[in-house]
């Protein structure tokens, strides 16, 4: 099943989790971190439950439990497990040892890592590959960081990511790939810009990133159809599987006056096959 768009919701919402439902995200991100103010985090746990036991799953949903040295995770977990959700977000992630500790705890639930967070994070991002198993993907944020080094931004005035977060964003995506995992674009908060966040979801896809994580309902199509190829991207993989087909033997080609070898043979291959993924 595909991994385009994975909608964050507020654990301490459960109006707007049932509304959720109705939406076309591949995966709900109940969550209990950041969205969720202190004195919320009891009830926003029970909410979070009782929604996973009752709801019904045309979505995956995940639930975003609060960080390993929190102090709050064990109550997270006590509440959430045997609700089953689909996969666990951990934030705060920093590398294989993070996420080995949470799978100790939470035997059997996929991890989607948020894998930049804070310093030594970053110094993890090569790790992953070692408990592939465990995680279904790995993302990044661009907010938690600047707060922890003091920096008063990850953003130039124009919106664009300054340099540290670019190579954050590149980590990340490398790190997903050398894991043989999903590599999800983290979120554009700025909601009502849907022009700005269509040019920003085809920048993820064209880099590489499989999938977004979005914060309102909103988002969702804008990033679906990012993360889906188009008639004309797929007429032309065709063609190049085609060109190939009709040329046996022959590893590099004249295609309409460019030359292709093996990489896009590769390339139009892959782009069908996630053409033919199933979305929920
Ligand atoms: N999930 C489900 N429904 C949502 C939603 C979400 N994340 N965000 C907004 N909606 C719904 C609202 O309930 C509202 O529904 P209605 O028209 O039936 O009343 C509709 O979408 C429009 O909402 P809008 O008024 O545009 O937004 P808002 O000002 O109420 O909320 C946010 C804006 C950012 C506070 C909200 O989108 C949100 O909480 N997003 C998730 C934040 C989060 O989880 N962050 C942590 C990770 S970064
Ligand atoms: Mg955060």
């Amino acid at each position: 099943m595909r991994l385009r768009s994975l909608l964050f919701v507020p654990g301490d919402r459960p109006d707007r989790m049932e509304k959720a439902l109705g939406l076309e995200a591949d995966a709900l991100i109940l969550d209990l971190e950041d969205a969720v103010a202190i004195q919320a985090k009891p009830a926003a746990r029970k909410n979070t439950a009782d929604f996973l036991r009752s709801a019904k799953r045309g979505s995956r949903l995940f639930v975003r439990v609060n960080p390993l040295d929190s102090g709050l995770i064990d109550e997270d977990l006590a509440v959430v497990l045997d609700a089953k959700p689909d996969a666990l977000v951990l934030p705060k992630a920093e590398g294989a040892a993070s996420v080995a500790a949470l799978a100790a705890r939470a035997p059997g639930i996929p991890i989607l890592p948020i894998a930049t967070e804070t310093p030594a994070a970053i110094f993890e991002l090569g790790s992953y590959r070692d408990v592939r198993h465990l995680v279904l993907g790995l993302t990044w944020g661009a907010e938690d960081l600047p707060a922890a080094i003091g920096a008063v931004s990850s953003r130039e005035e124009d919106g664009r990511y300054t340099p540290p977060y670019e190579m954050l964003r590149s980590l990340t995506l490398f790190g997903a790939h050398a894991a043989g995992v999903e590599a999800i674009e983290t979120v554009y908060p700025a909601f009502r810009d849907l022009g700005g966040l269509a040019a920003y979801a085809r920048r993820a896809r064209r880099d590489g990133f499989t999938g977004m994580m979005a914060i309102h309902p909103a988002q969702l199509s804008v990033i679906n159809a990012a993360f889906t190829p188009t008639a004309d991207e797929l007429a032309e993989a065709q063609a190049i599987v085609d060109a190939f087909a009709e040329n046996p033997g022959k590893a590099v080609l004249n295609f309409n006056g460019k030359m292709i070898d093996t990489p896009h043979l590769k390339q139009a291959r892959r782009l069908l096959a996630l053409a033919e993924t199933p979305s929920p």
